[in-house]
């Protein structure tokens, strides 16, 4: 090259890029360097430039030296850049590095759900008068749900019962009464079960009613089960749960599934009998539904309805739990909000 100063320039220049490549202690330091030398007002553009001032025919060689210099001087760039993103990496990783073994301050356990406290009571209470706990399924057949409780296809009763069907023959069950043909299909007498769970309907959401709610199926069929045995059985829960003052009514109702069938209020647990806002000033609130088995539930299970008798209940653990613990919109039970559920602490 005839101009010998130029290819020093080169030189010095690479040289000088390189070095600050390496000087530069982040990204973004390096990305000011990569500007200085790389940019369009750039140190190897403005050398680039000054070649005009070289005679014609010594341009196009000088043209690429320079544009060697530059790719050699880029990568020296290219690895500064992945070296510093790598350490940028780590440095990020340790900084955010947690010991999830480091024991942490008590800022609040969990409470338990005031219809889950109810059914702990309800399932304590049970067991220590014998029953068992069995479980059933949410998703149920028509045939559990409705046809071996004596309710066929088009009875009436079905109406008044507002049920989500998920096919023509499996519904959400809209009670836990399918566990009593469950279990006596399955069993034989004595049975003396109690199941409790979630049951659905296409009802509203307000106060008092919401689609999704609990129950807590009582069931007993043995030899010589009379009305007396279930009225001392809920009398027993109805003391246990809200007092030894706490007196039942029996009202006479239907159920396709039982017969003869009651519903069973309890003195208003809020003002003991005498009326208030939450009993509708009767004094009385309404608990659950019950009776004695249907005999013709007991054959359509393979149970000799002339040798067995029994009865079932089923009472609203959400309407237990919002009575014991003075919760007056059934909605709070279902919302979870923490200002609701820390008072159960
Ligand atoms: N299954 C009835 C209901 O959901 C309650 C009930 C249970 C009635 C057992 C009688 C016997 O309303």
């Amino acid at each position: 090259m005839s101009n010998p100063g130029i290819s020093e320039q080169i030189s010095s220049l690479v040289t000088e890029a390189r070095e600050a490549a390496s000087a530069s202690k982040s990204l973004a330091e390096l990305e000011g360097a990569r500007v200085r030398y790389f940019g369009k007002k750039g140190m190897f553009t403005g050398l680039l430039r000054s070649l005009g001032a070289m005679p014609q025919e010594e341009r196009p060689a000088a043209g690429q030296s320079v544009n060697q210099g530059r790719e050699d001087a880029e990568a020296f760039f290219a690895a500064a850049t992945e070296n510093l993103k790598k350490k940028e990496r780590e440095e990020k990783l340790f900084a955010e590095t947690i010991d999830v073994t480091e024991p942490r301050g008590n800022n609040g356990i969990g409470s338990l759900h005031p219809v889950t406290i109810a059914l702990r009571e309800l399932v304590d209470l049970f067991v220590g008068m014998g029953y068992e706990t069995v479980e059933g399924p949410e998703v149920e057949y028509d045939k559990y749900n409705f046809e071996l409780l004596n309710q066929p296809k088009n009875h009436p009763a079905r109406d008044a019962q507002d049920t989500f069907y998920i096919e023509e023959n499996i519904v959400l069950r809209s009670h836990t009464s399918p566990v009593q043909a469950r279990t006596m299909l399955a069993r034989r007498p004595p049975i003396r079960i109690i199941s409790a769970g979630r049951v659905y309907r296409a009802d509203e959401f307000d106060a008092t009613h919401s689609p999704v709610f609990h129950q807590l199926e009582g069931f007993y069929v043995d030899k010589n089960v009379t009305m007396s045995d279930l009225k001392g059985t809920l009398e027993v829960f109805a003391k246990r749960l809200f007092g030894e003052n706490t007196k039942t009514r029996f009202r006479p109702s239907f159920f396709p599934f039982t017969e003869p069938s009651a519903e069973v209020d309890l003195t208003c647990p809020t003002c003991g009998g005498k009326g208030c806002r939450l009993c509708k000033n009767t004094g009385w609130i309404e608990m659950l539904g019950s009776g004695m088995v249907n005999p013709k539930v007991l054959e359509l299970c393979g149970i000799d309805s002339s040798v067995y008798s029994g009865f079932a209940f089923g009472i609203g653990l959400d309407r237990v739990g919002m009575l014991r613990y003075a919760v007056p919109d059934m909605r709070w039970l279902f919302e979870g909000d923490v200002r609701m559920m820390r008072q159960f602490r």
